[in-house]
């Protein structure tokens, strides 16, 4: 039976590939410290199980397809709180961020096309480049510089007549890099002058801490119809699993052909837009508490990686990742060796290997994302598993 390029081409997920072994070490009766995946530990606002437990209606029907106007509104309201002026009829509501870059690399690439992707990336947009057809053409940034854009010419070499975007997130997943202000110009400045969309995935947008000047994309005013924002309220509101974003964009011509896959794709979860419609209702003390958690935490594991001999890794301004170079020959080979041939008093960890978070072969081999959406205590744990894991790994 025959299989597609396409499905061959996909990769596994790299943060998610290793839990198969996970499982294995955790049926041993190893504690497998969790640091490998996005998925916040934090409690989702009470204000979204109110907005569930109000939905009345008789019959579970579909929902408009560009989403249902409350939760459009909502959204509106909380951008204009930001100094973000979109509007009702610039969003579409999508089954996550997940949904908003598949439907708009679907939307604006044929074939062949190709998106600049400042890299490491988050893995998955070139999982949904291939549904798209088209190729990831890496921007390459180093651990050196923080992981900071290089300068404009080095970024306009990459520029062919194939190239359509220029897509990022920012905060950026897996790095932890907030970019500048100069740098958000920069991309618009190239984005104008050879006629590109910007791709803005804004997802990790209210987690930057150190009072590090954030820029939205949105804000770019002279370039608003070259600019698809792609938002969600997975992380910002620890609600993951009920598979809510958006896109949004002043283009309303592009808009209007997203429109189409909407359609195709019927309706978002009724119920489940409802509920994050009302996440507009949650207290401002939600978020700013999460922020100072997630900051704490980061502290603490920046901390511990730094102490560490051979690591070398920066402080993220932004998001809930570090990513680290460890003193290791090969980064996916010891993520596996942690679940397969080493504990230390009972425990390991699963971490996410480098080279996943890039397009260009052989980078990222020693590299690791650690991600800090567990707690306090886990992160000490996992860290002095780790530090006694590397001598161990480096005497074989
Ligand atoms: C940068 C980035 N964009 C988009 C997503 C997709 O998130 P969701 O589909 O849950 O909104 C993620 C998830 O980890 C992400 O890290």
């Amino acid at each position: 039976m025959n299989i597609s390029k396409r499905a061959m081409e996909m990769n596994f997920s790299p943060i998610r590939k290793l839990i198969p072994l996970a499982e294995e070490a955790e049926k041993k009766g190893v504690k497998v410290y969790k640091l490998n995946i996005g998925q916040p530990n934090i409690v989702t606002p009470d204000s979204f199980f109110e907005g569930l437990h109000n939905y009345k209606e008789k019959i579970v029907t579909y929902s408009d397809s560009k989403g249902i106007l409350k939760l459009r509104e909502s959204f509106v309201k909380s951008y204009k709180a930001s100094g973000i002026d979109i509007d009702v009829d610039d969003i579409l509501i999508t089954q996550g961020g997940s949904e908003a870059i598949f439907f708009i690399l679907m939307s604006i690439c044929n074939e062949g096309d190709e998106i600049l992707v400042p890299e490491p990336f988050y893995s998955n947009y070139s999982s949904f480049s291939i549904f798209a057809g088209a190729n990831v053409k890496p921007i390459p940034t180093t651990i050196e510089n923080n992981f900071h854009l290089p300068p404009k010419e080095e970024i306009e070499k990459l520029i062919t007549p194939k190239t359509r975007a220029i897509m990022f997130s920012n905060p950026v997943n897996p790095t932890g890099t907030v970019y500048t202000e100069d740098e958000i110009k920069m991309i618009g400045e190239i984005a104008e002058k050879h006629d590109l969309y910007i791709i803005a995935d804004e997802v990790y947008r209210q987690f930057v801490y150190d009072s590090t000047p954030y820029m939205s994309t949105m804000k770019m005013k002279e370039i608003e119809n070259r600019v698809v924002l792609v938002d969600s309220i997975s992380k910002h509101y620890s609600a993951c699993g009920a598979r809510i974003g958006l896109i949004a964009s002043k283009n309303h011509e592009l808009m209007n052909y997203i429109l189409k896959f909407c359609q195709a794709r019927l309706c978002v979860s009724t119920i489940e837009q409802h509920a994050a419609a009302n996440l507009i209702n949650t207290m401002d003390s939600y978020l700013e508490d999460v922020r100072i958690k997630y900051k704490s935490r980061r502290d603490l594991l920046y901390g511990y990686l730094k102490r560490i001999p051979g690591v070398v890794c920066s402080k993220p301004q932004g998001a809930f990742y570090i990513f680290a170079k460890l003193p290791v020959d090969n980064a996916e080979k010891f993520a596996k060796w942690l679940l397969t041939d080493y504990s230390y008093e009972g425990k390991t960890i699963l971490i996410a290997p480098g080279p996943g978070f890039y397009f260009t072969d052989g980078k990222g081999d020693q590299e690791v994302r650690f991600s800090f959406c567990t707690n306090i205590e886990d992160i000490e744990n996992a860290m002095i598993v780790l530090r006694r894991a590397l001598e161990e790994y480096n005497k074989q």
